[in-house]
Protein backbone atom coordinates (compact mmCIF):
# COMPACT_ATOMS: atom_id res chain seq x y z
CA UNK A 1 0.00 0.00 0.00
CA UNK A 2 0.90 4.25 -0.46
CA UNK A 3 3.11 5.50 2.52
CA UNK A 4 5.69 7.91 2.92
CA UNK A 5 9.16 7.34 1.38
CA UNK A 6 9.20 5.56 -1.37
CA UNK A 7 12.56 7.24 -2.57
CA UNK A 8 12.19 5.91 -5.83
CA UNK A 9 13.84 9.27 -7.23
CA UNK A 10 14.27 10.06 -11.09
CA UNK A 11 12.37 6.63 -12.30
CA UNK A 12 9.47 7.60 -10.52
CA UNK A 13 9.62 11.08 -12.23
CA UNK A 14 9.83 9.65 -15.44
CA UNK A 15 7.29 6.88 -14.75
CA UNK A 16 4.30 9.63 -14.35
CA UNK A 17 5.34 11.75 -16.90
CA UNK A 18 3.79 8.51 -18.87
CA UNK A 19 0.92 8.07 -16.84
CA UNK A 20 0.21 12.00 -17.13
CA UNK A 21 0.98 11.31 -21.16
CA UNK A 22 -1.77 8.88 -21.38
CA UNK A 23 -4.34 10.12 -18.63
CA UNK A 24 -5.02 13.71 -19.66
CA UNK A 25 -8.39 14.30 -17.74
CA UNK A 26 -7.07 12.49 -14.60
CA UNK A 27 -3.87 14.45 -14.79
CA UNK A 28 -5.29 17.74 -14.85
CA UNK A 29 -7.33 17.02 -11.98
CA UNK A 30 -4.49 15.58 -9.78
CA UNK A 31 -2.48 18.92 -11.08
CA UNK A 32 -5.00 20.85 -9.54
CA UNK A 33 -4.77 18.70 -6.04
CA UNK A 34 -2.94 19.79 -2.64
CA UNK A 35 -1.01 16.26 -4.13
CA UNK A 36 0.61 17.11 -6.51
CA UNK A 37 2.04 20.47 -4.74
CA UNK A 38 2.19 18.71 -1.69
CA UNK A 39 6.18 19.68 -1.48
CA UNK A 40 5.81 22.92 -3.40
CA UNK A 41 2.64 24.89 -1.68
CA UNK A 42 3.24 28.06 0.16
CA UNK A 43 1.43 25.98 3.23
CA UNK A 44 4.09 23.46 3.60
CA UNK A 45 6.73 25.42 2.51
CA UNK A 46 6.86 27.53 5.74
CA UNK A 47 6.06 25.01 8.08
CA UNK A 48 9.25 23.32 6.81
CA UNK A 49 11.36 25.88 7.35
CA UNK A 50 10.21 26.53 10.51
CA UNK A 51 10.92 22.79 11.67
CA UNK A 52 13.30 21.04 8.95
CA UNK A 53 13.24 17.75 8.83
CA UNK A 54 13.73 14.98 6.47
CA UNK A 55 10.68 13.49 8.66
CA UNK A 56 8.23 15.61 6.72
CA UNK A 57 9.56 15.29 3.21
CA UNK A 58 9.03 11.49 3.82
CA UNK A 59 5.25 12.37 2.84
CA UNK A 60 5.47 15.82 0.94
CA UNK A 61 7.93 14.69 -1.41
CA UNK A 62 7.41 10.66 -1.20
CA UNK A 63 9.47 9.56 -4.18
CA UNK A 64 12.88 11.74 -2.95
CA UNK A 65 15.20 9.82 -2.39
CA UNK A 66 17.33 11.91 0.09
CA UNK A 67 14.51 13.50 1.82
CA UNK A 68 16.13 16.42 3.63
CA UNK A 69 17.13 17.71 -0.23
CA UNK A 70 14.56 16.23 -2.68
CA UNK A 71 15.83 17.40 -6.15
CA UNK A 72 14.05 20.01 -8.26
CA UNK A 73 11.82 17.54 -10.33
CA UNK A 74 11.19 14.98 -6.76
CA UNK A 75 10.19 18.24 -5.12
CA UNK A 76 7.46 19.46 -8.16
CA UNK A 77 6.41 15.91 -8.58
CA UNK A 78 4.98 15.91 -5.01
CA UNK A 79 2.16 12.78 -4.07
CA UNK A 80 2.23 11.40 -8.09
CA UNK A 81 0.54 8.80 -9.55
CA UNK A 82 3.13 6.19 -8.89
CA UNK A 83 2.92 7.11 -5.27
CA UNK A 84 -0.52 5.81 -5.00
CA UNK A 85 -0.51 3.34 -7.77
CA UNK A 86 2.61 1.76 -8.08
CA UNK A 87 3.19 -0.83 -5.37
CA UNK A 88 6.62 -0.41 -3.46
CA UNK A 89 8.00 -3.47 -4.90
CA UNK A 90 6.83 -3.10 -7.94
CA UNK A 91 9.70 -2.06 -11.00
CA UNK A 92 9.29 1.18 -11.79
CA UNK A 93 11.38 1.73 -14.47
CA UNK A 94 10.33 4.23 -17.24
CA UNK A 95 10.12 3.24 -20.35
CA UNK A 96 13.49 3.53 -23.07
CA UNK A 97 11.92 6.47 -24.65
CA UNK A 98 11.99 8.73 -22.08
CA UNK A 99 14.47 11.32 -22.23
CA UNK A 100 17.46 12.29 -19.45
CA UNK A 101 15.51 15.69 -19.13
CA UNK A 102 11.90 14.87 -19.53
CA UNK A 103 10.20 14.75 -16.38
CA UNK A 104 12.04 17.86 -14.91
CA UNK A 105 8.67 19.64 -14.86
CA UNK A 106 4.95 17.63 -14.68
CA UNK A 107 4.77 17.82 -18.64
CA UNK A 108 3.39 15.02 -20.16
CA UNK A 109 5.40 12.62 -22.45
CA UNK A 110 3.47 11.24 -25.65
CA UNK A 111 3.41 7.84 -25.69
CA UNK A 112 3.68 5.42 -28.89
CA UNK A 113 0.77 4.52 -29.75
CA UNK A 114 1.25 1.30 -30.02
CA UNK A 115 2.02 1.18 -26.15
CA UNK A 116 -1.82 2.21 -25.61
CA UNK A 117 -4.01 -0.11 -24.03
CA UNK A 118 -4.81 -1.17 -20.67
CA UNK A 119 -1.73 -2.53 -18.38
CA UNK A 120 -1.38 -3.56 -14.64
CA UNK A 121 -1.76 -1.21 -11.90
CA UNK A 122 -2.29 -1.38 -7.95
CA UNK A 123 -5.60 -3.15 -7.85
CA UNK A 124 -6.10 -4.67 -5.00
CA UNK A 125 -9.37 -4.55 -2.41
CA UNK A 126 -7.47 -3.03 0.34
CA UNK A 127 -6.17 0.20 -2.75
CA UNK A 128 -10.00 0.41 -3.01
CA UNK A 129 -10.51 0.99 0.65
CA UNK A 130 -8.87 2.96 3.14
CA UNK A 131 -5.70 1.48 1.90
CA UNK A 132 -4.93 3.86 -0.46
CA UNK A 133 -4.91 6.47 1.91
CA UNK A 134 -3.87 4.75 5.35
CA UNK A 135 0.40 4.79 4.87
CA UNK A 136 0.05 8.96 4.89
CA UNK A 137 -3.23 10.47 6.68
CA UNK A 138 -2.24 8.83 9.86
CA UNK A 139 1.43 8.73 12.05
CA UNK A 140 3.10 9.57 14.91
CA UNK A 141 5.57 12.04 16.46
CA UNK A 142 9.11 11.06 15.34
CA UNK A 143 9.67 9.02 18.25
CA UNK A 144 6.44 8.22 19.22
CA UNK A 145 5.82 4.51 19.97
CA UNK A 146 2.62 4.47 21.87
CA UNK A 147 -0.33 3.59 20.39
CA UNK A 148 -3.25 6.24 21.80
CA UNK A 149 -4.19 8.85 19.70
CA UNK A 150 -2.35 11.36 22.37
CA UNK A 151 1.13 9.95 20.43
CA UNK A 152 -0.40 10.85 16.87
CA UNK A 153 0.02 13.83 14.55
CA UNK A 154 -2.70 12.82 12.41
CA UNK A 155 -5.63 10.59 13.49
CA UNK A 156 -7.75 10.63 10.13
CA UNK A 157 -7.67 6.53 9.51
CA UNK A 158 -8.45 5.47 12.98
CA UNK A 159 -11.25 8.34 13.24
CA UNK A 160 -12.66 7.10 10.44
CA UNK A 161 -12.69 3.36 10.99
CA UNK A 162 -14.67 4.33 14.41
CA UNK A 163 -17.02 6.19 12.28
CA UNK A 164 -20.61 4.89 11.10
CA UNK A 165 -18.62 5.39 7.82
CA UNK A 166 -16.10 2.94 8.69
CA UNK A 167 -16.91 0.08 5.95
CA UNK A 168 -16.62 3.23 3.00
CA UNK A 169 -14.11 3.82 1.34
CA UNK A 170 -12.26 7.27 1.83
CA UNK A 171 -12.56 7.59 -1.88
CA UNK A 172 -16.12 7.12 -1.90
CA UNK A 173 -16.43 10.74 -0.23
CA UNK A 174 -13.12 12.25 -1.91
CA UNK A 175 -13.05 11.21 -5.28
CA UNK A 176 -16.46 11.67 -6.53
CA UNK A 177 -16.59 10.35 -10.08
CA UNK A 178 -17.02 13.86 -12.55
CA UNK A 179 -17.52 12.77 -16.09
CA UNK A 180 -17.22 8.78 -15.16
CA UNK A 181 -14.12 8.95 -14.25
CA UNK A 182 -13.07 9.58 -10.16
CA UNK A 183 -12.10 13.00 -8.98
CA UNK A 184 -8.20 13.48 -8.21
CA UNK A 185 -8.44 17.17 -7.93
CA UNK A 186 -9.42 16.55 -3.68
CA UNK A 187 -10.26 20.02 -3.69
CA UNK A 188 -13.51 19.58 -2.40
CA UNK A 189 -12.27 20.07 1.35
CA UNK A 190 -11.75 23.65 0.69
CA UNK A 191 -15.42 24.35 -0.73
CA UNK A 192 -17.47 25.50 1.53
CA UNK A 193 -20.43 24.22 -0.28
CA UNK A 194 -19.15 20.60 -0.16
CA UNK A 195 -18.09 20.86 3.84
CA UNK A 196 -22.01 22.15 4.41
CA UNK A 197 -23.43 19.26 2.56
CA UNK A 198 -22.05 16.56 5.30
CA UNK A 199 -22.95 19.25 8.28
CA UNK A 200 -26.45 20.72 9.81
CA UNK A 201 -25.47 23.85 12.30
CA UNK A 202 -28.38 26.20 14.05
CA UNK A 203 -29.00 28.43 17.07
CA UNK A 204 -30.96 29.47 19.45
CA UNK A 205 -31.39 32.66 21.51
CA UNK A 206 -31.83 32.24 25.56
CA UNK A 207 -33.30 34.86 27.85
CA UNK A 208 -29.94 35.37 29.63
CA UNK A 209 -28.01 36.44 26.69
CA UNK A 210 -26.86 32.94 25.90
CA UNK A 211 -27.16 31.48 22.21
CA UNK A 212 -27.13 27.59 21.98
CA UNK A 213 -25.23 26.35 18.48
CA UNK A 214 -25.93 22.96 17.73
CA UNK A 215 -23.49 21.40 15.19
CA UNK A 216 -23.69 17.76 13.86
CA UNK A 217 -22.13 16.20 10.96
CA UNK A 218 -24.61 14.66 9.28
CA UNK A 219 -22.43 11.53 7.34
CA UNK A 220 -19.64 11.61 9.63
CA UNK A 221 -16.62 9.93 7.45
CA UNK A 222 -14.07 10.94 10.36
CA UNK A 223 -13.91 13.70 13.35
CA UNK A 224 -14.96 17.29 11.95
CA UNK A 225 -11.93 18.96 11.74
CA UNK A 226 -9.66 15.84 11.15
CA UNK A 227 -6.00 16.41 9.42
CA UNK A 228 -3.44 18.27 10.30
CA UNK A 229 -2.77 18.61 13.96
CA UNK A 230 -3.79 22.44 13.79
CA UNK A 231 -6.78 22.59 12.19
CA UNK A 232 -9.24 24.48 14.06
CA UNK A 233 -13.69 25.25 13.31
CA UNK A 234 -13.97 28.79 15.66
CA UNK A 235 -17.62 28.87 16.57
CA UNK A 236 -18.60 32.22 17.52
CA UNK A 237 -21.20 34.37 18.67
CA UNK A 238 -21.04 37.89 18.69
CA UNK A 239 -23.83 41.25 20.35
CA UNK A 240 -23.63 44.05 17.73
CA UNK A 241 -25.79 47.31 17.46
CA UNK A 242 -25.26 50.53 14.94
CA UNK A 243 -22.96 47.88 12.72
CA UNK A 244 -20.61 47.92 15.70
CA UNK A 245 -19.91 45.01 17.39
CA UNK A 246 -20.09 44.97 21.21
CA UNK A 247 -19.26 41.93 22.61
CA UNK A 248 -18.07 38.00 21.29
CA UNK A 249 -17.62 34.80 22.88
CA UNK A 250 -15.95 31.94 20.81
CA UNK A 251 -15.21 28.51 21.71
CA UNK A 252 -12.97 26.40 19.50
CA UNK A 253 -13.50 22.79 17.83
CA UNK A 254 -9.77 21.62 17.95
CA UNK A 255 -7.09 19.33 19.36
CA UNK A 256 -5.39 21.28 22.02
CA UNK A 257 -1.95 20.97 22.21
CA UNK A 258 0.84 22.05 24.75
CA UNK A 259 4.35 22.98 24.38
CA UNK A 260 7.16 20.84 22.91
CA UNK A 261 10.27 21.48 21.35
CA UNK A 262 10.28 20.99 17.62
CA UNK A 263 9.48 17.62 16.15
CA UNK A 264 9.30 16.04 19.49
CA UNK A 265 5.67 14.95 20.92
CA UNK A 266 3.21 17.62 21.92
CA UNK A 267 0.83 16.94 24.87
CA UNK A 268 -2.52 16.66 24.13
CA UNK A 269 -4.59 18.40 26.54
CA UNK A 270 -7.92 17.96 24.95
CA UNK A 271 -9.79 16.96 22.36
CA UNK A 272 -12.98 19.64 21.50
CA UNK A 273 -13.85 18.58 18.02
CA UNK A 274 -16.97 17.32 16.28
CA UNK A 275 -17.18 13.33 16.06
CA UNK A 276 -20.58 11.53 15.68
CA UNK A 277 -23.18 13.07 18.05
CA UNK A 278 -24.28 16.20 17.91
CA UNK A 279 -22.69 19.00 20.11
CA UNK A 280 -24.15 21.39 21.83
CA UNK A 281 -22.06 24.78 22.50
CA UNK A 282 -23.38 27.86 24.61
CA UNK A 283 -21.88 31.25 24.16
CA UNK A 284 -22.25 34.17 25.99
CA UNK A 285 -21.16 37.00 24.15
CA UNK A 286 -23.15 39.39 27.35
CA UNK A 287 -25.09 37.94 29.82
CA UNK A 288 -28.97 39.41 30.22
CA UNK A 289 -31.69 40.42 28.13
CA UNK A 290 -30.83 41.94 24.70
CA UNK A 291 -30.25 45.62 24.57
CA UNK A 292 -32.46 47.36 22.62
CA UNK A 293 -32.05 47.52 18.86
CA UNK A 294 -29.17 45.25 19.44
CA UNK A 295 -29.24 41.26 17.28
CA UNK A 296 -26.66 38.37 18.00
CA UNK A 297 -24.74 37.29 15.52
CA UNK A 298 -23.57 33.67 14.71
CA UNK A 299 -20.58 31.77 13.06
CA UNK A 300 -19.42 28.44 12.11
CA UNK A 301 -15.66 29.24 10.49
CA UNK A 302 -13.04 26.07 9.27
CA UNK A 303 -9.75 27.49 9.89
CA UNK A 304 -6.35 25.99 8.77
CA UNK A 305 -3.71 27.43 11.60
CA UNK A 306 -0.71 27.33 10.66
CA UNK A 307 0.70 27.26 14.23
CA UNK A 308 -0.48 28.29 17.59
CA UNK A 309 2.60 30.19 18.34
CA UNK A 310 2.92 30.58 22.04
CA UNK A 311 -0.12 29.76 23.20
CA UNK A 312 -0.32 25.90 24.51
CA UNK A 313 -3.92 26.13 24.70
CA UNK A 314 -5.41 27.68 21.74
CA UNK A 315 -7.61 29.34 24.02
CA UNK A 316 -6.98 32.41 22.68
CA UNK A 317 -7.92 31.82 18.93
CA UNK A 318 -7.05 35.42 17.97
CA UNK A 319 -3.59 34.58 18.66
CA UNK A 320 -2.96 31.47 16.26
CA UNK A 321 -1.31 32.05 12.62
CA UNK A 322 -4.09 31.38 10.56
CA UNK A 323 -3.43 30.03 6.91
CA UNK A 324 -6.64 30.49 5.38
CA UNK A 325 -10.04 30.37 6.58
CA UNK A 326 -13.49 28.61 5.21
CA UNK A 327 -16.84 30.31 6.09
CA UNK A 328 -19.03 28.03 6.75
CA UNK A 329 -22.20 30.13 8.08
CA UNK A 330 -22.91 33.73 9.63
CA UNK A 331 -26.20 34.52 10.26
CA UNK A 332 -28.48 36.67 12.58
CA UNK A 333 -29.61 34.37 15.63
CA UNK A 334 -33.49 34.27 15.34
CA UNK A 335 -34.91 34.82 19.23
CA UNK A 336 -36.70 32.30 20.08
CA UNK A 337 -38.74 33.46 23.05
CA UNK A 338 -40.04 36.79 21.27
C1 LIG B 1 0.29 3.90 -22.93
C2 LIG B 1 -0.78 4.60 -22.32
C3 LIG B 1 -0.93 4.44 -20.83
C4 LIG B 1 0.04 4.69 -19.90
C5 LIG B 1 1.49 5.10 -20.09
C6 LIG B 1 -0.61 4.50 -18.61
N1 LIG B 1 -1.91 4.12 -18.79
FE1 LIG B 1 -3.23 3.66 -17.33
N2 LIG B 1 -4.57 3.01 -18.71
C7 LIG B 1 -4.42 3.17 -20.06
C8 LIG B 1 -5.61 2.64 -20.72
C9 LIG B 1 -5.88 2.67 -22.22
C10 LIG B 1 -6.47 2.17 -19.69
C11 LIG B 1 -7.83 1.51 -19.81
C12 LIG B 1 -8.89 2.54 -20.12
C13 LIG B 1 -9.04 3.55 -19.06
O1 LIG B 1 -9.40 3.18 -17.91
O2 LIG B 1 -8.74 4.74 -19.32
C14 LIG B 1 -5.78 2.42 -18.44
C15 LIG B 1 -6.31 2.14 -17.20
C16 LIG B 1 -5.75 2.59 -15.99
C17 LIG B 1 -6.37 2.45 -14.69
C18 LIG B 1 -7.70 1.82 -14.41
C19 LIG B 1 -7.55 0.36 -14.36
C20 LIG B 1 -8.86 -0.33 -14.28
O3 LIG B 1 -8.81 -1.55 -14.13
O4 LIG B 1 -9.92 0.33 -14.40
C21 LIG B 1 -5.51 3.01 -13.78
C22 LIG B 1 -5.70 3.10 -12.26
C23 LIG B 1 -4.36 3.50 -14.51
N3 LIG B 1 -4.54 3.23 -15.85
C24 LIG B 1 -3.28 4.13 -13.92
C25 LIG B 1 -2.11 4.41 -14.60
C26 LIG B 1 -0.90 4.86 -13.96
C27 LIG B 1 -0.73 5.13 -12.47
C28 LIG B 1 0.03 5.02 -14.93
C29 LIG B 1 1.51 5.38 -14.75
C30 LIG B 1 2.26 4.48 -13.89
C31 LIG B 1 -0.59 4.67 -16.18
N4 LIG B 1 -1.90 4.31 -15.94
C32 LIG B 1 0.05 4.70 -17.42
C33 LIG B 1 -3.33 3.71 -20.73
C34 LIG B 1 -2.14 4.07 -20.12
C1 LIG C 1 2.05 9.26 -0.30
C2 LIG C 1 1.28 9.92 0.75
C3 LIG C 1 -0.21 10.17 0.54
C4 LIG C 1 -1.19 9.28 0.14
C5 LIG C 1 -1.00 7.81 -0.25
C6 LIG C 1 -2.44 10.01 0.18
N1 LIG C 1 -2.23 11.29 0.60
FE1 LIG C 1 -3.65 12.76 0.81
N2 LIG C 1 -2.20 14.10 1.25
C7 LIG C 1 -0.86 13.80 1.44
C8 LIG C 1 -0.14 15.01 1.79
C9 LIG C 1 1.35 15.12 2.10
C10 LIG C 1 -1.11 16.05 1.79
C11 LIG C 1 -0.87 17.52 2.13
C12 LIG C 1 -0.49 18.27 0.91
C13 LIG C 1 -0.26 19.72 1.27
O1 LIG C 1 0.87 20.06 1.62
O2 LIG C 1 -1.22 20.48 1.20
C14 LIG C 1 -2.38 15.44 1.42
C15 LIG C 1 -3.57 16.14 1.29
C16 LIG C 1 -4.82 15.56 1.15
C17 LIG C 1 -6.09 16.25 1.14
C18 LIG C 1 -6.26 17.74 1.04
C19 LIG C 1 -6.31 18.48 2.30
C20 LIG C 1 -6.27 19.96 2.04
O3 LIG C 1 -5.66 20.60 2.87
O4 LIG C 1 -6.80 20.49 1.06
C21 LIG C 1 -7.09 15.32 1.07
C22 LIG C 1 -8.58 15.56 1.09
C23 LIG C 1 -6.44 14.04 0.98
N3 LIG C 1 -5.06 14.22 1.02
C24 LIG C 1 -7.10 12.83 0.88
C25 LIG C 1 -6.48 11.64 0.53
C26 LIG C 1 -7.19 10.40 0.25
C27 LIG C 1 -8.69 10.25 0.29
C28 LIG C 1 -6.23 9.47 -0.06
C29 LIG C 1 -6.46 8.04 -0.50
C30 LIG C 1 -7.27 7.86 -1.69
C31 LIG C 1 -4.92 10.09 0.05
N4 LIG C 1 -5.10 11.41 0.41
C32 LIG C 1 -3.69 9.45 -0.14
C33 LIG C 1 -0.25 12.56 1.32
C34 LIG C 1 -0.88 11.43 0.84
C1 LIG D 1 -18.56 10.06 4.65
C2 LIG D 1 -17.70 10.91 3.84
C3 LIG D 1 -16.22 10.90 4.16
C4 LIG D 1 -15.39 9.80 4.30
C5 LIG D 1 -15.75 8.32 4.22
C6 LIG D 1 -14.07 10.35 4.53
N1 LIG D 1 -14.10 11.72 4.52
FE1 LIG D 1 -12.52 12.97 4.71
N2 LIG D 1 -13.75 14.59 4.70
C7 LIG D 1 -15.12 14.53 4.53
C8 LIG D 1 -15.66 15.86 4.68
C9 LIG D 1 -17.12 16.25 4.58
C10 LIG D 1 -14.57 16.73 4.93
C11 LIG D 1 -14.60 18.24 5.15
C12 LIG D 1 -14.82 18.56 6.58
C13 LIG D 1 -13.61 18.31 7.39
O1 LIG D 1 -12.61 19.00 7.18
O2 LIG D 1 -13.66 17.42 8.26
C14 LIG D 1 -13.38 15.90 4.93
C15 LIG D 1 -12.10 16.36 5.15
C16 LIG D 1 -10.94 15.59 5.01
C17 LIG D 1 -9.59 16.10 5.02
C18 LIG D 1 -9.26 17.55 5.04
C19 LIG D 1 -8.69 18.12 6.28
C20 LIG D 1 -8.46 19.60 6.07
O3 LIG D 1 -8.97 20.34 6.87
O4 LIG D 1 -7.80 20.01 5.15
C21 LIG D 1 -8.75 15.04 4.86
C22 LIG D 1 -7.25 15.07 4.79
C23 LIG D 1 -9.59 13.85 4.77
N3 LIG D 1 -10.90 14.22 4.87
C24 LIG D 1 -9.09 12.56 4.60
C25 LIG D 1 -9.89 11.42 4.65
C26 LIG D 1 -9.37 10.07 4.69
C27 LIG D 1 -7.89 9.71 4.62
C28 LIG D 1 -10.45 9.22 4.77
C29 LIG D 1 -10.44 7.72 4.92
C30 LIG D 1 -9.62 7.17 6.01
C31 LIG D 1 -11.64 10.05 4.73
N4 LIG D 1 -11.26 11.36 4.68
C32 LIG D 1 -12.95 9.56 4.74
C33 LIG D 1 -15.87 13.41 4.26
C34 LIG D 1 -15.40 12.10 4.31
C1 LIG E 1 -3.66 10.09 -3.56
C2 LIG E 1 -3.60 8.84 -4.28
C3 LIG E 1 -3.79 8.88 -5.78
C4 LIG E 1 -3.10 9.66 -6.68
C5 LIG E 1 -2.03 10.70 -6.41
C6 LIG E 1 -3.57 9.27 -7.97
N1 LIG E 1 -4.55 8.32 -7.86
FE1 LIG E 1 -5.62 7.47 -9.36
N2 LIG E 1 -6.85 6.58 -8.03
C7 LIG E 1 -6.64 6.54 -6.67
C8 LIG E 1 -7.70 5.77 -6.05
C9 LIG E 1 -7.86 5.49 -4.56
C10 LIG E 1 -8.56 5.34 -7.10
C11 LIG E 1 -9.84 4.50 -6.97
C12 LIG E 1 -9.39 3.07 -6.86
C13 LIG E 1 -10.53 2.07 -6.79
O1 LIG E 1 -11.66 2.45 -6.46
O2 LIG E 1 -10.23 0.89 -7.06
C14 LIG E 1 -7.98 5.87 -8.33
C15 LIG E 1 -8.51 5.65 -9.59
C16 LIG E 1 -7.82 5.92 -10.78
C17 LIG E 1 -8.27 5.55 -12.11
C18 LIG E 1 -9.55 4.82 -12.43
C19 LIG E 1 -10.59 5.92 -12.64
C20 LIG E 1 -12.00 5.52 -12.36
O3 LIG E 1 -12.89 6.37 -12.55
O4 LIG E 1 -12.24 4.38 -11.90
C21 LIG E 1 -7.32 5.99 -12.99
C22 LIG E 1 -7.32 5.85 -14.51
C23 LIG E 1 -6.29 6.65 -12.22
N3 LIG E 1 -6.63 6.61 -10.88
C24 LIG E 1 -5.14 7.22 -12.74
C25 LIG E 1 -4.32 8.09 -12.04
C26 LIG E 1 -3.32 8.94 -12.65
C27 LIG E 1 -2.98 8.94 -14.11
C28 LIG E 1 -2.78 9.70 -11.67
C29 LIG E 1 -1.78 10.84 -11.80
C30 LIG E 1 -2.10 11.85 -12.82
C31 LIG E 1 -3.41 9.29 -10.42
N4 LIG E 1 -4.34 8.33 -10.69
C32 LIG E 1 -3.10 9.80 -9.16
C33 LIG E 1 -5.61 7.14 -5.98
C34 LIG E 1 -4.71 8.05 -6.53
C1 LIG F 1 3.26 10.40 7.32
C2 LIG F 1 3.01 11.49 6.39
C3 LIG F 1 3.33 12.93 6.80
C4 LIG F 1 4.42 13.41 7.45
C5 LIG F 1 5.64 12.63 7.96
C6 LIG F 1 4.24 14.85 7.55
N1 LIG F 1 3.07 15.21 6.95
FE1 LIG F 1 2.35 17.10 6.72
N2 LIG F 1 0.63 16.38 5.97
C7 LIG F 1 0.38 15.05 5.72
C8 LIG F 1 -0.99 14.90 5.28
C9 LIG F 1 -1.65 13.59 4.92
C10 LIG F 1 -1.55 16.20 5.26
C11 LIG F 1 -2.99 16.59 4.86
C12 LIG F 1 -3.89 16.76 6.06
C13 LIG F 1 -4.63 18.03 6.06
O1 LIG F 1 -4.68 18.72 5.04
O2 LIG F 1 -5.21 18.39 7.11
C14 LIG F 1 -0.50 17.11 5.70
C15 LIG F 1 -0.65 18.47 5.80
C16 LIG F 1 0.34 19.34 6.18
C17 LIG F 1 0.24 20.76 6.16
C18 LIG F 1 -0.95 21.56 5.70
C19 LIG F 1 -0.77 21.83 4.24
C20 LIG F 1 -1.86 22.63 3.61
O3 LIG F 1 -1.94 22.60 2.38
O4 LIG F 1 -2.64 23.28 4.30
C21 LIG F 1 1.42 21.28 6.60
C22 LIG F 1 1.80 22.74 6.74
C23 LIG F 1 2.28 20.14 6.91
N3 LIG F 1 1.60 18.98 6.63
C24 LIG F 1 3.57 20.24 7.39
C25 LIG F 1 4.32 19.14 7.80
C26 LIG F 1 5.58 19.25 8.53
C27 LIG F 1 6.27 20.56 8.89
C28 LIG F 1 6.00 17.98 8.78
C29 LIG F 1 7.20 17.54 9.58
C30 LIG F 1 7.22 17.97 10.97
C31 LIG F 1 5.01 17.08 8.18
N4 LIG F 1 4.01 17.83 7.61
C32 LIG F 1 5.12 15.70 8.20
C33 LIG F 1 1.26 14.00 5.84
C34 LIG F 1 2.48 14.07 6.48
Amino acid sequence: MPGPNRARGKAAVLRNAECVGCHRDVAASWLSSRHASAFTNSAYQSAAAREPSAFCNGCHAPEATQALAPTPSEAALGVGCVSCHVAADETILAAAHASPTMGATKAPVDVKPEKKGPHEVLRSPQFAASGACAGCHEFRFPQETRSGDEAFMQTTVREHARSPASERACASCHMQPRDGLRSHSFLEVRDAVWVRSYLKASADQRPDGTVRITIAQTYPGHGFPTGDLFRSVEIGAALRKDGKELARDVSVLTRHWGLAAASSTRPLLGDTRLFYEPLEIDLTPRPGPLPNGATLEWWVTLQRVATIGGHPTLTSPAEASIESELPLWRETVKPTNQ
